[in-house]
């Protein structure tokens, strides 16, 4: 059997065991942000770094673009290592902060010129580049307008854009779509399909976005606590989990306790749960355990509102490899900023 060509290569990226520890700050402990985080990205790939608000995604996404170093461990990116070849790394690569780099004052075109000329592109070259990009992107129209005026999706875009000038071979976009409204999510989902679709590109992104995760990444490695718990495709990682989840939303919650043990007793069923009226299982085939809860509840004259069977999601998988939900997750991070 053919290897396809890329499989013959060596990974994009590859990191080993980076540790990250931010010093002591306000009375607070250090945190250690990276706890021997270990991944790799083979070439072409859609990368999708997913982890809640705080999960070391952005200390990782620095160090990958030696804009920080790690206290240990190492990084490649594009076969260099992200230490000793910090130049030839900047070139390689093409990175896309989490806040917006435009300049806000200066119209589209001008940005895309200026970082053309950073990156030691021609005057002549940078202009050319420019216009092929906001082609690209679909922003010609605004490409003689100041940044400030324009959307969100549009300078978000921009910002894309700016990270490719010197046509790199990786891309780096931490969170993309965070504060983007859902069609202008839609749209630069879209855009990054593409890119590594006809451009070959390889592709690292960060999200706190479940829904994005899925629909993006080729391959994911969900991050927790500045470790790779689970790593896979999307549909490799939720098939893991096997099976479906039965919904059953009852006419009356008392009879819960009732229902519970009858649909327990049925075969192909685990893990139940209870919340109110409601009542969730997971079980072997959801098409065939569905008329047989059904049938169990008819026969013991138990109302039921609805009945739902879905697949395992990737907060399923989520749950599975960290213990908590992701927005549980999510809501501890806050508190735990907040505090
Ligand atoms: N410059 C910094 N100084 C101190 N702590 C930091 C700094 N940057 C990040 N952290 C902390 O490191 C942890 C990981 O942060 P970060 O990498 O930004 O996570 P994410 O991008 O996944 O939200 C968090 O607890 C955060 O508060
Ligand atoms: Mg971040």
């Amino acid at each position: 059997m053919a290897v396809p060509q890329h499989a013959q290569n060596q990974p994009a990226i590859e990191v080993a065991d980076l540790v990250k520890t931010y010093p002591a700050a306000r009375k607070k402990s250090p945190v250690r942000a990276l706890d021997g985080l270990t991944f790799a990205v083979p070439e072409g790939v859609v990368l999708g770094l997913l982890g809640p608000n705080g999960a070391g995604k952005s200390t990782a996404v620095k160090i990958l673009t030696t804009l920080s170093r790690a206290d240990s461990g190492t990084a490649r990116v594009a076969g260099l290592d992200v230490v000793k070849q910090q130049r030839e790394v900047r070139l390689a690569i093409g990175y896309v902060p989490q806040e917006s780099s435009s300049d806000p004052m200066a119209t589209g075109t001008e940005n895309l010129v200026l970082s053309g000329r950073i990156y030691g592109l021609s005057k002549q070259e940078s202009v050319r580049r420019a216009a092929e990009l906001l082609e690209r992107f679909d922003l010609k129209q605004a490409a003689d307008r100041q940044v400030r005026t324009y959307s969100g999706g549009m300078q978000r875009k921009l910002d894309v854009a700016l990270g490719l000038v010197h046509r790199p071979s990786v891309l780096f976009l931490d969170e993309p779509t965070t504060g983007l409204d859902p069609e202008a999510r839609a749209d630069l989902w879209t855009e990054v399909e593409r890119l590594s679709a006809t451009e070959g590109l390889t592709v690292l992104l960060t999200t706190h976005y479940l829904e994005e995760a899925d629909r993006l990444a080729g391959q994911l490695a969900i991050v927790d606590h500045g470790n790779v718990v689970a790593e896979g495709s999307p549909e490799a990682l939720k098939a893991e989990l096997r099976g479906d989840s039965v919904q059953v939303e009852l006419a009356d919650p008392a009879t819960s306790g009732r229902v519970r043990s009858l649909i327990s007793r049925l075969p192909g069923v685990g893990e139940i749960v209870v919340e109110g009226n409601t009542l969730r299982a997971r079980v072997d085939r959801g098409a065939t355990a569905v008329p047989a809860v059904l049938g169990v509840l008819e026969e013991q004259a138990i109302a039921v509102a609805a009945v739902t069977v879905a697949r395992p999601t990737l907060d399923d998988v989520y749950l599975r490899y960290t213990g908590r939900t992701f927005r549980a997750a999510e809501q501890a991070s806050d508190e735990e900023r907040a505090a």
